[in-house]
């Protein structure tokens, strides 16, 4: 139990009858946008935990999560039952890779995300640092529904603030509102993210964070690979970084 600490749960806000996000009071480790922590409960004697995202950035006092309640999920259907004031288990050592530090500088970074992996580069925005690094920055966030889009109002206070940033909406199963039909993987390789976004090509000063589900990561990963572009290592710079929810 030395690296878990009782939090309590200060606001939820539900999106959707699925999506929600917490935030947490909770001392902890300092950490880096991008990164993750666990969040447990004590279900039938037993702790139950699971890997999070932080949304927030690292100087927020408070600590805030996207979720989504997996149907019959050991845990998730747990956490979508807590109420306001409600303790919560959270692992007090942050961790994770897929954090800016460990990301070359490019021209443009593309931020390609579904679902509620739209987290971490929620906290990388927020935090700010990443203007410094980046001429410019894409957030792509794929999801099923018009209604999975949210953190609405902070993303258009970001396109307000900066000009070099461009987030584009992509919704697979209905007509979208705004931005684009489809999958990332459609629209990376039949042209339209390029059109939207009015860049004339992928080129090799760009670089590719992809975030969520790991069917996603991995075909848009053999995409990337294909059109020339290399997965990124430590020992060995290249264009692709990468995080799985699962
Ligand atoms: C590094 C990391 C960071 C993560 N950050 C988040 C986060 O910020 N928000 C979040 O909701 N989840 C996140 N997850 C997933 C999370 O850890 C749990 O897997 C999720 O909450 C389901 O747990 P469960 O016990 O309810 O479901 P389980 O009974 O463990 O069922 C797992 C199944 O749920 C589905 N699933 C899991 N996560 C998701 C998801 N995010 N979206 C859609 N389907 C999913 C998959 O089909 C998976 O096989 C993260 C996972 C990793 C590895
Ligand atoms: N989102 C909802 O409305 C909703 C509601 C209730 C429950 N759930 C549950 O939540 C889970 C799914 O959550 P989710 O909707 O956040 O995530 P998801 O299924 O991962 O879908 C998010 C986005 O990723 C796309 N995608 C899936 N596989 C891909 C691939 N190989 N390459 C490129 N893109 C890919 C999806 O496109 P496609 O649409 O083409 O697959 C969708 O646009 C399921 O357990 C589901 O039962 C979801």
């Amino acid at each position: 139990m030395s690296n878990w600490v009782e939090g309590k749960v200060v606001e939820i806000n539900w999106w959707t009858p699925s999506l929600f996000s917490l935030k947490v009071a909770a001392d902890i480790e300092p950490f880096f946008a991008g990164q993750f922590t666990k969040l447990g409960l004590e279900i039938n004697n037993r702790k139950v935990a699971r890997a999070y995202s932080f949304v927030n950035a690292p100087a927020d006092p408070l600590l805030e999560f996207f979720l989504i309640e997996v149907d019959k999920g050991a845990l998730s259907s747990h956490l979508a039952q807590l109420g306001e004031g409600d303790n919560i288990w959270v692992n007090t050592k942050p961790s994770g890779f897929f954090v800016l530090d460990e990301v070359p500088k490019a021209n443009t970074l593309w931020m390609l995300s579904t679902g509620t992996a739209i987290g971490p580069f929620l906290s990388i925005l927020a935090d700010g640092k990443l203007w410094r690094d980046y001429d410019r920055v894409v957030l792509v966030h794929g999801v099923r529904h018009n209604t999975d889009l949210c953190y609405q109002d902070q993303i258009k206070a970001t396109e307000k603030l900066f000009p070099q940033f461009k987030y584009v909406q992509l919704v697979s199963r209905e007509t979208p509102e705004n931005g684009l039909h489809g999958r990332i993987t459609h629209v990376l390789s039949n042209g339209e993210l390029l059109s939207y976004c009015n860049i004339g090509e992928f080129a090799q000063d760009h670089h590719f964070m992809l975030c969520g589900n790991p069917a996603m990561v991995k075909d848009t990963t053999a995409l990337l690979l294909e059109m020339g572009f290399k997965k990124h290592r430590r020992a060995e710079a290249g264009h692709i970084t990468v995080e799985q929810y699962w």
